[in-house]
């Protein structure tokens, strides 16, 4: 019996985790995608200025299991995100957990291919 409510207690448990996970907006990451000041960027430049419609992004993008950008080994698209948004658009790296990188790698999931 004191299973049964444990497993029933966790399962609630479960549900509210991901109630509170925030949702990724789509129009949001294409905002961002487009936002010169992304990270505080100070080029001028914002992620479309290069990969318009997804132009230099690989269908493969969110397949592989390591990164290399300009000669740097990465583990995740979220690092990748961070380097461009350090070196093109001179800004600062963003929370590589936080809403605004789930915005923008959702809205970049519908630029590749599937
Ligand atoms: C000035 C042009 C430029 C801008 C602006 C730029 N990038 Fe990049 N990006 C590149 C180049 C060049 C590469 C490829 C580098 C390499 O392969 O070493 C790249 C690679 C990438 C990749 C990896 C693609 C793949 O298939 O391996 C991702 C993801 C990416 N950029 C996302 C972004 C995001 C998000 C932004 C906006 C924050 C952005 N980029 C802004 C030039 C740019």
């Amino acid at each position: 019996m004191k299973k049964k409510m444990f497993v029933i207690a966790s399962v609630f448990v479960m549900a509210g985790t991901l109630t509170l996970a925030y949702a990724a907006d789509v129009d949001k990451g294409k905002a961002l995608f487009a936002s010169p000041t992304l990270g505080g960027g100070t080029t001028g430049k914002s992620c479309m200025t290069c990969h318009d419609g997804g132009d230099g992004l690989g269908d493969d993008l969110f397949d592989r299991k390591s990164y290399t950008i300009m000669g740097m080994e990465k583990n995740s698209v979220e690092e990748i995100v961070n380097v461009c948004i350090e070196k093109p658009l001179g800004g600062v790296a963003i929370d590589p957990a936080g809403e605004e990188m789930s915005d923008l790698i959702a809205y970049m999931k519908t630029l590749v291919a599937k």
